[in-house]
């Protein structure tokens, strides 16, 4: 009798708790605004549940092989999940207490639904917010997924459109395996090569930069949060790819004109598009951490620009203020300058979360500042849809992740950012290759070193290496062969010799030279925190690629790498060389494609090739300069921002610029004649530079104001119209009031220019 009365009590409550949820008021009531239920949520919570939401724990787990993360991909066995609910029990205890808002490094949907399934647990069931890198489609923890070309080669293509796309089917495959926050784009801006993350930004110009960035935005998110986007990430907020010395986290030193006219536009175009979140960057700007930094976090990003949602830190920075930084005395100090100046999440673990309890009971935290930290946090998991549905439906992955339509994307932006930097006697496209003999060598020819950084290894049946897709390619009676490497150690006297043999039995050669910035790789040479002091091809390649060159005259070097490289000597000796950058899943069918003219190329630089590392920095909108060179060196880039070759020649003509009023605060319209002179269909970049003649503040010798990418067939000719925004043409005076000077502007496209006196 006992017990049947006490289930009846259970049940009575059970279905009082479900009618209280879904009561007109009740967060859980789908009807209402993302807003309006954050409310309510925040009202219930205790500080504990509220802080809880502020910290983010990686799920990655390490005890024990078969727990190992190469083991757990989309389709986790059941073993595996055992062994990952036992690992990752001690942060399952944490969830389930109310303790942790967030993941990041997750190995794959079934422990992302697991991890769900302990925040269900929970008094108040707010579901966790799944984070990831997928900065170049979704693949940092999940196989199959479609692993794009690299941020740097979709640079190359100067294509709003492709990124728009790219972001899209990523975020189209994080949702369907349970991640719903992306850690891009990154909106850094590479003033120094030697950082080894170059690869993974858009370069070095702010506009190509900003573009980039918000058509991926607008990808991730679409027109509104819903259960179909992902939450993107402005980051690193600010000043990382000029750091001191090249060196990832170092501090950076830029004066308050650079950050206005460089590397601030971004975000501020960033947050106006929306962007739901945004990350604080590892280094200092100017003697204050980024993460410590109230101006900028708090009265820039937040109240002036617009930041809606909110900051992360970057991983383990807030700890850093006390253990590297050293602006704090500890963690709990350092915990509370970042909050108190505008992080909202801590990425993350242990030690952040009794901080913040205690500083909040000391009044060093206030709840006014945690409670304006969590309801966005709160606002993006409605909108998200996770309330209704935290979890992803297993059978349902394979329809969504690595379609044949994200594949054929994949390929598309692969061929549009491969640049073609040099093509003497017109070597490329290989021509009359019947019977001939093709000899492939270099280390990333077969294997899938050019996936780049931010990648798990992928099934290598999903991967269209060099050497595969040349079989493909290749008329059935040329014979390749390939001299297979795949360390860069291994090119040794041997490798090199071996390779001069077959060299000199070959019609041609294609060397594949380059770096290594792949995740898992134990060689790596360049990806995050592997910066170098020089910037030549690693190992022996350019001692292979030189002797090679004795015995051959037809060599064709393709670079797989992720940041522009000073190949002098190369530049000087070798016919033909392609650009390839991290091109991707299907990068080595691209490449094929452009070697045998399949595809005409038609990638810009997004960044410029210094000679070495003491001619940094060389970025093409560099200020007026004194007009000789170093006593050792020219002074200029050995390849410009915006150099890129094609099989075509595309001939410009009858540039106009005009304006409705003259005046400084018109935009500019531009129109030129662009024609294909070439026999081939191909795309051309076309790009608007300006120079504002005479400035009360220095301004760049020539600087991007418009660029757009056109499709021509064999001797089209097509007049070719662009817009300059007026923004582009101001400057920050020396007051750092942002304005459009009266004056004379030059405008400049290919080797025409016009100038324009604005009123
Ligand atoms: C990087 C971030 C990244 C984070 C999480 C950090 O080391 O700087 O860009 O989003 O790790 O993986």
């Amino acid at each position: 009798m006992k017990n049947i009365k006490k289930i009846a009590t259970s049940v009575l409550m059970v279905s009082l708790t479900i009618s209280a949820l879904k009561a007109k008021d009740s967060y859980f009531n789908k009807n209402l605004s993302a807003e309006k239920r954050a409310i309510l949520l925040l009202n219930k919570m205790t500080l504990a549940e509220k802080i809880g939401q502020m910290c983010q724990y990686t799920a990655e787990i390490s005890n024990g092989k078969t727990a190992g993360l190469d083991d757990l991909t989309v389709t986790l066995r059941e073993t595996s999940l055992n062994n990952y609910r036992k690992g990752i029990e001690p942060k399952a205890k944490l969830i389930r207490a109310g303790k942790i808002g967030s993941f990041l490094k997750v190995p794959g949907v079934t422990a992302a639904n697991y991890l769900q399934s302990q925040a269900m647990k929970t008094r108040l069931k707010i579901p966790l917010l799944i984070a990831t890198d997928a900065i170049h489609g979704h693949g940092m923890f999940t196989s199959p997924a479609t692993i794009f070309p690299t941020p740097m080669t979709l640079a190359s293509t100067f294509s709003e459109e492709l990124a728009e796309k790219m972001a899209r089917a990523t975020a189209l495959e994080m949702r369907a395996t349970g991640y719903q926050w992306t850690f891009s784009p990154n909106l850094d801006i590479v003033r120094d090569q030697r950082w080894g993350r170059t690869g993974e930004t858009f370069g070095e110009d702010t506009l190509l930069v900003t573009k980039l960035s918000v058509a991926m935005i607008r990808g991730y998110q679409g027109k509104n949060i819903n259960e179909n986007s992902v939450l993107a990430c402005a980051k690193h907020l600010v000043g990382g790819g000029e750091s001191l010395n090249g060196i990832n986290g170092a501090e950076s030193d830029i004066s308050l004109h650079t950050l206005n006219s460089i590397y601030y536009p971004p975000f501020i175009k960033a947050f106006e598009a929306n962007c739901f979140t945004a990350m604080a960057a590892h280094n200092a700007i100017n003697g204050v951490p980024c993460h410590s930094h109230h101006q900028l976090l708090t009265q820039l990003a937040k109240r002036k620009w617009g930041l809606k949602g909110f900051i992360v830190s970057d991983w383990n920075d807030i700890r850093n203020l006390a253990s590297r930084q050293k602006t704090a005395k500890n963690f709990k100090e350092a915990s509370m300058q970042a909050i108190n100046a505008g992080i909202d999440i801590h990425m993350q673990g242990n030690g952040f979360f009794d901080n913040m309890i205690q500083l909040v009971k000391e009044n060093k935290v206030s709840e006014e500042r945690i409670n304006e930290a969590v309801k966005p946090i709160l606002i993006a998991k409605f909108k998200l849809g996770l309330f209704e549905n935290p979890y992803v439906k297993l059978e349902k992955v394979n329809q969504k992740v690595l379609t044949d339509k994200h594949r054929n994307l994949a390929l598309e932006i692969a061929r549009q950012g491969i640049v073609l930097l040099k093509n003497n006697h017109q070597l490329l496209p290989l021509k009359n290759l019947e019977n001939k003999k093709v000899l492939l060598c270099g280390f990333s020819a077969d294997n899938q070193v050019q996936l780049g950084d931010w990648a798990k290894p992928q099934p290598d049946e999903n991967v269209v290496t060099i050497y595969e897709g040349l079989k493909k390619e290749l008329p059935h009676s040329t014979n390749l062969e390939l001299l297979k490497v795949n360390l860069l150690k291994n090119i040794n006297n041997q490798y090199i010799e071996k390779a001069v043999k077959q060299a000199q039995k070959a019609d041609y050669v294609i060397v594949i030279a380059g770096e290594n910035s792949l995740r898992h790789s134990r060689e790596k040479t360049a990806g995050e925190n592997v910066d170098r002091s020089s910037l030549q091809l690693p190992g022996k390649q350019l001692e292979l690629i030189k002797k090679l060159k004795t015995h051959n005259p037809n060599i064709i070097v393709c670079l797989i790498n992720s940041r522009a490289l000073a190949i002098n000597w190369c530049s000087k000796n070798i016919d033909a060389i392609l650009e390839c950058w991290e091109p991707g899943l299907l990068g080595g069918q691209a490449v094929a494609e452009i070697i045998t003219g399949k595809v005409n190329p038609s990638g810009k630089l997004a960044i410029s090739f210094p000679r070495s590392a003491g001619h940094l920095q060389i970025h093409y909108n560099r200020k007026p300069m004194r007009i000789r060179n170093y006593a050792d060196s020219p002074d200029s880039a050995l390849y410009d921002f915006g150099h890129g070759l094609s099989y075509s020649k595309f001939n410009y003509s009858n540039l106009k610029v005009s304006s409705i009023n003259n005046s400084i605060h018109d935009n500019l319209e531009v129109a030129v004649t662009v024609k294909n002179d070439g026999n081939i269909a191909g795309d051309e970049v076309i790009l608007i530079y300006c120079n504002d003649v005479i400035s009360s503040t220095t301004t760049p010798i020539k600087k991007l104001v418009a660029f757009k990418r056109v499709h021509f067939k064999p001797f089209e000719t097509k007049i070719v119209n662009l817009t300059i925004e007026n923004e582009q043409l101001s400057l920050f005076t020396l007051h750092n009031k942002q304005l459009v000077e009266a004056g004379e502007f030059i405008i400049m496209v290919n080797s025409l220019q016009k100038n324009i006196s604005l009123k």
